[in-house]
């Protein structure tokens, strides 16, 4: 177990102290990001985590800061949920946060991945950059990191059914016109009826 006192607050990796029902007030109600989640499924993540951390306050123990890790232990680890509650912001929490877990303690030497919509500047003074030309990815129908005030994307169901009014659409406006573009018109008014823009 690693703990970091600053200014007032306690840093810890504790798994045992992390208050469930703090991290879900926060991450149901104010977090951009995995809103789709219910609490059992937010429990289970936490239980799962190779590693939490926390920030409490030394007056109260009340929980103000939160991350967790998906790791293989080994090499690779994923940084996730991670946020400071409002009024406790400005005072480097989130920089001691990230900082915590991800170059003191077991995981200092791992491959780290995440996902930000606008903690870029934060995220690049540790390190991390934009992934290279041979990192790929497939997004899941309910991972999201849309920025506040957007839709979420499109899950990959409707991934798929968009590639296909697409092929049709390209089809009718060749040589195959008539049968395929009556299919990407029905193609399209589905989408349209399932709100995914064509
Ligand atoms: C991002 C967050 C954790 C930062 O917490 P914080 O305690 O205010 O951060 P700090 O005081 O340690 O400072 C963060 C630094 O990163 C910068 N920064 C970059 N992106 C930021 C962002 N989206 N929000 C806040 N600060 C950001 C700040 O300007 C600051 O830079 P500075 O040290 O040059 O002044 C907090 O604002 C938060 O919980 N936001 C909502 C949830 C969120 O966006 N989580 C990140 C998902 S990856």
């Amino acid at each position: 177990m690693r703990a970091f006192d600053v200014a007032g607050y306690v840093v810890a990796d504790a798994a045992e102290r992390v208050d469930v029902a703090a991290v879900w007030q926060f991450l149901s109600t104010q977090a951009y990001w995995g809103r789709w989640r219910r609490r059992e499924d937010l429990a289970a993540q936490v239980r799962s985590a190779w590693r939490v951390v926390g920030v409490y306050r030394c007056d109260s123990g009340a929980l103000v800061g939160f991350a967790r890790a998906v790791s293989d232990g080994v090499s690779l680890a994923y940084l996730a949920d991670v946020f400071i509650t409002p009024g406790h912001r400005g005072r480097g929490l989130g920089k001691l946060l990230v900082a915590v877990m991800i170059d003191r303690g077991a995981g200092a030497g791992f491959h780290w991945l995440l996902h930000t919509a606008d903690a870029h500047s934060m995220c690049a003074g540790f390190g991390f950059a934009p992934a290279n030309p041979t990192s790929m990815e497939r997004p899941g129908d309910r991972r999201t990191t849309t920025p506040p005030g957007q839709p979420p994307p499109v899950g990959r169901a409707r991934q798929s059914f968009r590639r296909v009014h697409r092929a049709f659409d390209t089809l009718g406006r060749g040589r195959f016109s008539a049968g395929a573009g009556r299919l990407a018109a029905l193609g399209k008014a589905i989408l349209l009826r399932n709100k995914v823009e064509p």
